[in-house]
């Protein structure tokens, strides 16, 4: 019995959560597991009413859990930032979920902007590190609001946080079986500390895998070719800031938010999952928001759980509905309604 905590949260968050929800239902009882959901009301709208964000409580219950399952957050009248550092990135540092996976998968049917590329071409993997680096909060202002006023913003790099992401990268890569190759991402031409540990520490760590091909290209050069080249692509690993602005890049390429997922993961621990998207306020409450990313959300999260003939069922259903019945990945024309879509997953939900 898998213990899930559900936090749909803001927007269309609940919409394209209610449809995940659905896949889970299917793969459960087509592969005979059973699980208990807890769902918790974090977001914009609790925030309003009693000015909590994350309690403490809460965030220590959370760990009980096999798995998180998050819809969205983000509320037009919350300011910016209040509910992101409240929720997200609180969440990632005290449940210490140091990756970021986020697959970048093309599916067949989907249109990419890219021409002249399909689904052999778009098939790969990022490992962001989620905990470090510009993320930590380190540094501070000096003479704020004064015409000397300097601000400093700190790189965090250590060395077990830094090993840690590689061992996982060089795992999954081995796991992952397609191309065996695991590219480095940085900046060793400018960032020299930074991406000097990083090296040092890729190269030792590669040194155990002698399977697995060690590959780098700085971060501005792998924006040049994930866009020219992305098949050149198998796992990707790289720090916190570089794995949040390419990952935006790679969603774009792979189709779009309304299709790429992502997980925050603790491999000793609880893990969460959610789609990339935001809380669309413009489409909340409409059904015209697109559930796929929530459903590959459920993907990854039944995957993490060791569900994986369960997992690969919900890609499937996912390659099924949208080479089939999607008109676009588009909010609103998608040709069905986001509820209708989520039937369709689940109906294409079968034993092998
Ligand atoms: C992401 C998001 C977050 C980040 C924001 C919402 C804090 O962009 O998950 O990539 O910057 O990591
Ligand atoms: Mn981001």
């Amino acid at each position: 019995m898998y213990k899930i905590a559900v936090i749909p949260g803001d927007g269309t968050g609940p919409e394209v959560v209610r449809e995940g929800l659905k896949a889970l239902e299917a793969a459960a009882g087509v592969n005979g597991f059973t699980y208990d959901l807890h769902t918790y009301d974090l977001g914009g709208e609790r925030y309003k009413r009693t000015g909590e964000i994350l309690p403490a409580s809460v965030l220590d219950e959370l760990r009980g859990f096999d798995a998180v399952y998050l819809g969205a957050i983000g509320h037009p009248d919350v300011a910016p930032g209040i509910l992101e550092k409240g929720i997200l990135l609180t969440m990632r540092f005290a449940l210490d979920l140091y990756i970021n996976l986020r697959p970048v998968k093309l599916f067949a049917g989907v249109e990419t902007p890219i021409r002249d590329k399909g689904p052999a071409d778009i098939d790969f993997v990022v490992v962001r590190e989620n905990t470090e680096g510009l993320y930590t909060g380190g540094g501070g202002f000096l003479k704020k609001g004064t015409p000397d006023e300097v601000a400093i913003q700190e790189s965090i790099n250590t060395r077990k946080g830094v090993e840690r992401c590689l061992r996982y990268a060089f795992e999954f890569t081995r796991k992952r079986n397609k191309e065996k190759k695991l590219t480095l991402c940085g900046k060793t031409n400018v960032l020299t500390y930074a991406f000097d540990l990083w090296q040092r520490a890729y190269n030792e760590v590669a040194a155990e895998y002698p399977d697995i091909s060690t590959d780098y290209a700085h971060v501005d050069a792998i924006c040049m070719w994930m866009v020219k080249n992305p098949e050149w692509f198998d796992v990707i690993v790289t720090d916190n800031m570089f794995g949040d602005i390419i990952t935006d890049l790679a969603a774009m390429i792979q189709g779009g938010v309304g299709v790429a997922a992502g997980g925050n993961i603790n491999p000793e621990g609880v893990s969460m999952f959610e789609p990339m998207g935001g809380s669309a306020p413009k489409y909340t409450g409409q059904n015209v928001i697109n559930p796929i990313a929530a459903v590959a959300a459920m993907q990854m999260l039944l995957s993490v759980l060791g569900e994986d003939r369960a997992a690969l069922q919900v890609e499937s259903a996912i390659q099924s509905v949208v080479s089939r019945d999607m008109k676009s990945m588009a909010a609103g024309r998608m040709g069905l309604s986001t509820s209708q879509v989520g039937d369709r997953i689940a109906g294409y939900i079968v034993s092998p």
